[in-house]
């Protein structure tokens, strides 16, 4: 793992998407995995800036979400597929057909989620692999005791991410108690993983994640195993990192950080 502290959290979301716009550059034809969720929100901002004033080009590119909520109406707005709508796809040029999410609509979810590992694998695996934590440790919906080899499949939610997701909502009561999700072992498959947190609420799970012990308890700490993971903290959410000034000093030196240490 590499830790990357920048001072906010618009400068972290912004080395974010300059990762994945250099991948992209250098790879048209890059399959991306995406996350959603608050934290994202920005990331794709940024994405989309770069793609209507740089030309930043999604036209050959396929992308592949970590997960979407089983149950929800079509239409839905609080479903995965309608928030990638709203917040990339339809503000940049890539094609529908390359875009997928895993259908939470399903009548035969199990098939769904055996169908969806296949077209992974069809697409030849996901080269950047972007991802979010929740407060109880979670990529993906990969919630405490996934298994760290667990593959495509419906999980129940962990009492703290439904307090996490209710306010978007309106109420714990709302919120869909199962989705699909990418399994660990599926992420951990990825070329490269890159991992976002912000704020001092993702602190505490942050430093669990990137500097304590591999436990499926806490499944982002499988991204420890990853032999290629980018891990971005905002000063808040490092505050509890260890081993913050080795980080930093990483980040200040090495010329594979060059080209990002003058953004913002
Ligand atoms: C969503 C996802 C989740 C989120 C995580 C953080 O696709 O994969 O793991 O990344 O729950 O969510 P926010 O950013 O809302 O704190």
């Amino acid at each position: 793992m590499e830790v990357v502290i920048r001072p906010t959290d618009n400068a972290a979301s912004e080395l974010v998407a300059r990762i994945i716009a250099l991948e992209l550059r250098a790879n048209p034809h890059l399959v991306l995995g995406l996350a959603t969720g608050r934290t994202m929100e920005s990331v794709y901002r940024v994405l989309v800036r770069m793609h209507r004033k740089e030309g930043l080009d999604f036209s050959l590119c396929s992308t592949f979400n970590l997960d979407e909520y089983v149950g929800l109406a079509p239409g839905d707005p609080h479903c995965y597929r309608h928030y990638m709508n709203e917040h990339l796809f339809r503000h940049v040029n890539i094609d529908p057909r390359n875009t997928h999410l895993p259908n939470g609509q399903a009548p035969d979810l199990d098939a769904e989620c055996r169908g969806y590992e296949a077209a992974i694998a069809r697409f030849g695996g996901i080269d950047l692999q972007l991802l979010g934590i929740g407060r109880a440790g979670h990529i993906g919906f990969n919630e405490p005791l996934s298994a760290l080899r667990s593959r495509t499949r419906v999980k129940a939610l962990a009492p703290l991410t439904l307090e996490q997701n209710a306010e978007s909502f309106g109420g714990e009561a709302n919120v869909p108690r199962r989705a699909i999700t990418m399994g660990v072992g599926t992420i951990l498959e990825c070329r490269r993983g890159l991992l976002l947190a912000t704020g001092a609420e993702k602190a505490d799970i942050i430093a669990k994640a990137v500097e304590g012990p591999i436990t499926s308890m806490i499944s982002a700490t499988a991204m420890q195993l990853h032999a290629h993971c980018t891990v971005v903290v905002d000063e808040s959410a490092a505050s509890r990192l260890e081993g913050s000034e080795y980080y930093r000093r990483i980040f200040a030196t090495e010329p594979e950080w060059k080209e990002f240490r003058n953004l913002e």
